[in-house]
């Protein structure tokens, strides 16, 4: 893959962002009519991980798919190519629908490539808050408080009131609420946090009703008066999972149900760390976790890239190695107004949390809803 030429490289990823434009297209037109959009959603998921792949090896881009998901877009992708074949058979010689399609075929066989190198490179894919992470996490994180927690419970004004928490983890902020009979559900796409999740909850004899879930791919069977998502968590989702994962939550709100978001915020100065750098060591169970970090800030793209390495040590040796690909996105609070307003959200309040997260801190959140019913707090 490294010896593909500029050229070919940038061919390629436009040859993609325009079949994906093409599939989009045809998804809305497909909707307006009422059509099964099964098969067309799932080709759309596929070009954009094939094109996320290349973004991935040609611009060092993070990208947030498992390896599972990689397996899926590769036989989608592949499943596609015997009909390009066939219409390239048919295309008139010099033509530009000849050029087009000998671009697309190209563009999918070096996606294909980049997917098989990935996974034979035995690369931990996104070995997303894996389970050294979750243990770092849950020795400082475990349980919400303070007025981090009070700022949350706020919203709960009535007994049958029922919330959302994606991206919930290991149930920092799910748990509390369940303390205190709030009926709460949450989801994540780490195992290991969910796992520490129902643990915890087993300690304090709750039964979590937590599962795994993407939430760019979240559909919901019912709806919830209360869908948070707290500590910059959705600052994770890449810009391209953004809008699907809004349009699935406004889904499953109710009409006068309310929207709490915390992102990452642009504007604090960032130190980056080109090379790994021990930044912290600590004992958890009894065992030694060294953390190591490299941070990188892709101001053009608005991402602050850390890669942490976690290692479990023993008797001076590294039994156990964990990399975490962590991007998150930073936004100006103007722009994720914008953002939340282009996807149908309304009523749209800031609130800043003094000492949010401990005396001498404070943080950023964004309520909103739906309809007019909606008051917002101030
Ligand atoms: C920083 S943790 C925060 C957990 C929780 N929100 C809290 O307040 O402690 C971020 C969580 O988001 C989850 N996550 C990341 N991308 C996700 C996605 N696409 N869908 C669902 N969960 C995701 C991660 O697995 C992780 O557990």
């Amino acid at each position: 893959m490294e010896n593909v030429s500029e050229r070919i490289q940038s061919q390629s990823i436009q040859a993609l962002e325009s079949t994906i434009r093409k599939s989009e297209n045809a998804l809305t037109q497909m909707t307006q009519k009422g059509a099964n959009t099964t098969l067309i959603e799932k080709r759309l998921k596929a070009l954009r991980i094939g094109l996320s792949m290349l973004e991935h090896v040609w611009q060092h881009k993070p990208h947030p798919y498992t390896s599972g998901d990689l397996i899926e877009a590769r036989s989608v992708l592949t499943g596609l190519m015997p009909s390009i074949d066939n219409s390239l058979a048919k295309a008139k010689e010099g033509s530009p629908q000849r050029t087009l399609l000998i671009r697309r075929m190209q563009a999918l066989e070096l996606a294909v490539q980049a997917m098989d190198e990935l996974m034979k490179g035995g690369t931990p894919v996104n070995s997303y808050y894996g389970e050294l992470c979750t243990k770092i996490y849950e020795s400082d994180k475990s349980l919400a408080e303070g007025r981090e927690l009070d700022f949350y419970l706020s919203f709960v004004d009535r007994t049958d009131m029922r919330v959302l928490e994606p991206m919930c983890g290991n149930g920092r902020m799910l748990i509390p609420f369940m303390q205190r009979g709030i009926q709460i559900e949450g989801f994540d796409i780490s195992e290991d946090m969910l796992k520490v999740c129902r643990e915890k909850g087993d300690r304090f004899n709750l039964k979590p009703h937590v599962y795994y879930q993407k939430i760019e791919d979240f559909v919901s069977s019912e709806q919830f008066d209360l869908i948070m998502i707290p500590f910059g968590s959705f600052s994770l989702l890449p810009s391209e999972l953004v809008n699907q994962s809004l349009a699935n939550l406004q889904s499953a709100l109710k009409a006068e149900g309310k929207l709490l978001l915390t992102i990452m915020l642009k504007g604090n100065n960032v130190e980056e760390i080109p090379e790994w750098r021990e930044t912290d060591r600590k004992v958890v169970n009894d065992e030694l976790i060294v953390l190591s970090k490299k941070v990188q800030y892709r101001k053009e793209q608005s991402m602050l890239v850390t890669e942490l390495k976690y290692e479990l040590v023993k008797d001076d040796k590294i039994q156990k190695t964990e990399v975490m690909n962590f991007p998150l996105r930073l936004y100006d609070m103007r722009e994720f107004e914008d953002i939340l307003r282009e996807n149908g959200f309304q009523h749209i309040h800031l609130h800043e949390v003094k000492d949010g997260y401990g005396e001498g801190t404070y943080f950023h959140i964004f309520e909103c809803s739906l309809s007019d019913l909606s008051q917002g707090a101030t």
